[in-house]
């Protein structure tokens, strides 16, 4: 996949990303890790030993909510003062370190997990694009993907102009249209 232009994201889940990755970029165990091996930042990128137990694994934290310490705590969190965890749909401890572990991995300032391929897929492609949009894609994709182009997208106002991944040649060489967002 192939971003033409910077993503034009401005969601509170971004903004949350950024903050949290800033300040997870002041953690000394992170910057310890990205002088490690790829198989040892694929192990334990994003997640500190519970100091409590010293446990190992990544715990799996089931809550779907938060104890919030006070109303100008949950206030703060929810005006996005302060970082802290509000809700597991938009955040939980577990998927943390699985998507700091990804942006390690990726290099990447931050990332999201959702819960399949085609999810994630469809999440990528709506932020990066808005109404009237060009997505480029190859004519031979997976079966999901192209539904999701031939049917869905048009439906929401992306344009996607299918090119034969077979024939370079029909593959516009650097000559999109101003609204060509991505290549996929
Ligand atoms: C290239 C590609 N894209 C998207 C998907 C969709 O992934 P999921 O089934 O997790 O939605 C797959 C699944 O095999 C895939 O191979």
């Amino acid at each position: 996949m192939g971003i033409l232009n910077q993503p034009a994201i401005g969601d509170e889940k971004f903004a949350l990303i950024c903050q949290h990755q800033q300040e997870n970029n002041n953690n000394p165990e992170k910057i310890t890790m990205s002088s490690k091996n790829l198989s040892t930042i694929a192990l334990h990128a994003g997640q500190v030993p519970d100091p409590t137990t010293g446990a190992r694994a990544v715990p799996i934290y089931q809550t779907t909510s938060y104890v919030f310490k006070n109303t100008e705590h949950a206030a703060n969190l929810f005006a996005l003062k302060e970082f802290g965890n509000i809700y597991t749909r938009l955040m939980n401890p577990t998927t943390d370190v699985f998507e700091q572990r990804v942006a390690a991995i990726e290099g990447g300032t931050g990332a999201l997990g959702v819960a399949s391929g085609m999810a994630a897929i469809t999440y990528a492609l709506l932020a990066i694009t808005r109404l009237g949009d060009e997505i480029v894609a190859g004519n031979n994709l997976y079966g999901g993907t192209y539904q999701l182009f031939h049917y869905t997208f048009p439906k929401l106002g992306r344009i996607v102009r299918f090119v034969n991944s077979r024939d370079p040649p029909s593959i516009p060489q650097g000559n999109y249209a101003q609204n060509t967002r991505h290549l996929h």
